[in-house]
């Protein structure tokens, strides 16, 4: 009997672990390799020590990416990256999740460049069924070619939380009460590319890319994932509610990390479609909570 109890108590208390023990404070690099595969223009990709680091390189002739191998329904997914020194005009580094389907889900960090010497701008944006037009821009508060820095989301099914190192700079809370869409059953695979986009990306467009700079590189390294695996027409995945991310502080930020947020907002933010009347007049229902930071 006495050993009867002892069993199930262990089992409680390695289901308990599993919950929350495999919380990455710090997430672990991997290499390249196993997690993501190149996606187009494979000779400009160059990998370093065994695939640990890589650097995409975009010139005249093409810019590259790669993804993930699997799909994700949930999860932490981080990137260190260093963005392409000196004179990145026109260029775009891109860091997003996408699903397949036509009315898509997306979650994108895309870091646009700037002539030598000036910042950087960070967009976000998030797609629910198809349907983007959900921009914010920041300014980092370092220059983010001098080092490598982690770019993480956070997705499960209560919010989306973009993080710059720790800091949140972004949150979208699952707003289905307010009769607001939300990722929660197409899963996603991760991408990361680097491309011109000298029609749109450093002040609108006016800053055009400088061939003779070529190549442009942007280091990364980390290749963390941390998801529920699922097919990519899976509707739930198997281990909903159990993993780490899905857990009670993970639904919401913490105090600390309200208070970093309205940091960020007070601070760097130069965009954002939920005051932009101009281009929405209509206040996204979403955007009564973002009032709140
Ligand atoms: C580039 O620098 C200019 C001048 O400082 C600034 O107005 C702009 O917001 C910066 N970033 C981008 C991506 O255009």
């Amino acid at each position: 009997m006495g050993s009867q109890i002892w069993t199930l108590f262990l089992i409680l208390a390695s289901l308990a672990c599993a919950a929350h023990c495999a919380a990455p404070r710090t997430p672990v690099p991997v290499p390249f390799g196993r997690n993501y595969y190149p996606t187009w223009a494979f000779d400009h990709i160059k990998y370093f020590n065994g695939g640990s680091e890589i650097q995409l390189h975009l010139d005249k002739y093409t810019g590259t990416g790669f993804q993930s191998k699997g799909s994700y329904l949930f999860g932490h997914f981080s990137m260190d990256i260093k963005m392409v020194p000196g004179d990145s005009a026109g260029t775009v580094t891109a860091f997003y999740l996408s699903s397949q389907n036509s009315e898509h889900d997306e979650i994108d960090f895309e870091f646009l460049g700037n002539r030598s010497g000036q910042p950087y701008i960070l967009q976000t944006n998030v797609f629910t069924g198809g349907k983007g037009d959900k921009e914010q821009r920041i300014f980092l508060w370092f220059d983010p070619t001098k080092a490598f820095h982690r770019y993480s989301v956070l997705w499960n099914l209560y919010q989306i939380v973009f993080f710059v190192d720790d800091v949140p700079i972004r949150v979208f809370k699952n707003s289905k009460d307010l009769g607001v869409r939300f990722p929660f059953d197409q899963p996603m695979k991760i991408y990361n590319s680097l491309w011109n986009a000298d029609d749109w990306a450093t002040r609108g467009g006016l800053e055009k890319t400088d061939w003779s700079k070529a190549p442009f590189i942007a280091s990364y390294k980390g290749f963390h994932i941390d998801g529920c695996e699922a097919s990519v027409n899976a509707k739930f995945c198997a281990t909903q509610g159990k993993s780490w991310w899905d857990q009670p502080e993970f639904r919401d930020l913490d105090a600390a990390q309200w208070r970093r947020l309205r940091w960020v907002r007070q601070k760097y933010t130069i965009y954002n479609y939920c005051t932009d009347r101009k281009r929405i007049p209509i206040l996204p229902p979403e955007c009564k909570r973002d009032r709140d930071i």
